[in-house]
């Protein structure tokens, strides 16, 4: 049984970010236990000196969340030209605890644009030591325009979706 642990980046009811992780939610086989985190909204914000083997309780679960899970899935708008906030402050949280270190990583930005948070986020997981898988990043521009009624509709963009699953999943089988 394989644990996949996903994070939106977008706190919005009625995200697009939050309809395409329960897009690959639904498209999961049935050997995957896929939870997505619900919990961004109350990671404090980060403080170095807080920064150690016993931080706010919704670090600590944060923190192993990811390290049991055998692989993660961010997938995230743009804010700003930039990664939003709170997603960038629970990384922060990730970088001395290790706990994104080798793990098997896939990363979609869904955005009106995307591509500096795109390419922000894969320096970022770098620093953590992420494993990226190849063929598992996704940059889905004008994002809204390829909802409908708070679900994934363009067939390209759903396409891309399940190739990319596909990837990952061979990535941490
Ligand atoms: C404050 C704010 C700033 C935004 N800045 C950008 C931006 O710099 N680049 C971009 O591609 N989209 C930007 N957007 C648009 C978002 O990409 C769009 O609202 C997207 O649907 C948000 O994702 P969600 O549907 O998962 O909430 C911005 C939206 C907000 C609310």
């Amino acid at each position: 049984m394989k644990r996949i642990f996903a994070i939106s980046g977008s706190l919005r009811s009625g995200s697009s970010n939050h309809a395409i992780l329960h897009f690959l939610g639904k498209m999961m086989p049935a050997d995957t236990r896929y939870f997505i985190y619900e919990n961004l909204a109350r990671i404090p914000p980060f403080d170095p000196g807080n920064d150690h083997e016993l931080p706010p309780d919704t670090v600590a679960d944060l923190r192993s969340f990811i390290k049991g899970a055998d692989g993660i899935i961010i997938c995230t708008p743009e804010y700003a030209f930039g990664v939003p906030g709170q997603l960038k402050n629970a990384l922060d949280w990730t970088v001395s605890s290790g706990s994104f270190s080798g793990k098997p990583t896939a990363l979609i930005t869904a955005s009106t644009g995307g591509q500096n948070a795109h390419e922000a986020l894969i320096k970022i997981l770098g620093a953590i030591d992420a494993n990226l898988i190849k063929d598992a990043t996704l940059l889905i521009p004008y994002i809204r325009s390829k909802m409908e009624s708070g679900e994934v509709k363009d067939p390209g963009t759903k396409e891309s979706l399940l190739s990319l699953l596909d990837a990952f999943l061979t990535a941490i089988k």
